[in-house]
């Protein structure tokens, strides 16, 4: 069987730069809190109205293909992974597609919010091992702006998330070593409610009321204490599986992409695994959590600042909601 690898990245995030201090003008907030708990500076917000994940993900695609040195006619497949995507449905792969001209192409959404990314990478992986496809775009975009609460009821969740996009083309590896080593994918759905959003639902007839609105029940709702819990036992964990199946150690990992939800979450597992900070790529300071996107919007700065390159071992590790958790090791 063929193995698979990432042959390329990109990444977009919006030019609106939103700061701790603005978003201080709308909620009881400071800039001093919001370092202190999450290590994040500022977010990027969209520009305006209109703008949805797929959006984002053109120019974060178009980047993955030059880096990838990829013919867009070259792609089989997309995989779109997000929380929110462009409407309700169709799915944002399908906005994606016909925005880059790829009629025909078939398109899939992945909604396993900050796992998103591996369980995409996942799926790529088996096709292109399988021969069904060659080659996958394989994105993680999202829009928070819009669907956040930016009040003093919302704050807990609205100063953490951002708008940005990050895209891998993923395509058969040479024979030369390179390759996905290993994913492993988790979920547990005992914490489904520790950070979701409620309505509109399929389960409630209205799915959207006026008095669901009132009480803010189309905004995400976070046990914030919980998932913290969580994240820094299951990221270290699962970090722990891949490589062991990968036969590697912590220190054969040359460059860490964790999840960008908390910067105190991954200096915990970092300290766990026993990974240097140096190795690892933090940029929630500049972006906040972009959910789906961290992971390749994290790997394609990284890739560019010359933090790794062909022969790297990299680990990705994820946590989120759902529960769902995640985490692969690649030698690029
Ligand atoms: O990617 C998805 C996964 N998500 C995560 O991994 C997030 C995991 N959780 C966390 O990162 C942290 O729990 C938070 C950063 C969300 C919160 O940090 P915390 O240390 O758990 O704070 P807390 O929720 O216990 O809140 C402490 C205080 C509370 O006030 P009282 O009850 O102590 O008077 C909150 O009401 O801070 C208050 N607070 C705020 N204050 C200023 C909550 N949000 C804010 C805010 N600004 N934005």
């Amino acid at each position: 069987m063929k193995s698979s690898t990432i042959l390329g990245v990109g990444h977009y995030v919006p030019t609106k730069v939103v700061t701790n201090d603005d978003l201080s003008k709308r909620m009881t907030t400071s800039d001093e809190w919001i370092v202190q708990r999450s290590g994040i500076k500022e977010r990027r917000f969209i520009e305006h109205s209109g703008i949805g994940a797929s959006d984002l993900a053109v120019p974060a695609s178009k980047m993955a293909l030059e880096h990838a040195g990829t013919d867009l006619k070259e792609i089989d497949a997309i995989i779109f992974a997000t929380l929110s995507p462009d409407h309700n449905f169709p799915g944002s792969g399908c906005f994606l597609g016909h925005k880059l001209g790829l009629p025909g192409v078939p398109a899939l959404d992945v909604r396993n919010q900050c796992s998103g990314f591996l369980y995409g990478l996942s799926i790529a992986d088996a096709w292109i091992r399988a021969g069904v496809y060659k080659k996958v775009l394989l994105v993680g975009a999202e829009v928070h702006s819009t669907g956040i609460e930016l009040t003093d009821r919302g704050r807990d969740v609205a100063v953490l998330f951002g708008d940005g996009a990050g895209a891998a083309v993923i395509g058969e590896a040479p024979d030369d070593g390179s390759g996905i080593k290993a994913i492993k994918l988790h979920a547990d759905g005992a914490g489904a409610k520790d950070l979701w959003l409620e309505a509109p639902a399929s389960a409630y007839d209205p799915r959207l009321t006026k008095e669901m609105i009132d009480e803010g029940k189309h905004y995400p709702q976070m046990n914030g204490k919980q998932v913290f819990r969580w994240a820094t036992e299951k990221m270290p964990e699962v970090s722990r599986e891949v490589l062991a199946a990968s036969q590697l150690s912590a220190a054969d990992v040359d460059l860490f992409v964790p999840h960008q939800a908390n910067m105190r979450i991954n200096q915990m597992v970092c300290a766990k695994l026993g990974i240097p900070e140096t190795k690892t790529v933090h940029n929630i300071e500049k972006y906040g959590n972009t959910t789906a996107a961290t992971i390749p919007l994290g790997l394609s700065e990284a890739w560019r600042e010359g933090r790794c390159r062909r022969g790297s071992n990299v680990l990705f590790a994820a946590f989120g909601s759902g529960y769902t958790w995640g985490a692969a090791v690649v030698r690029l």
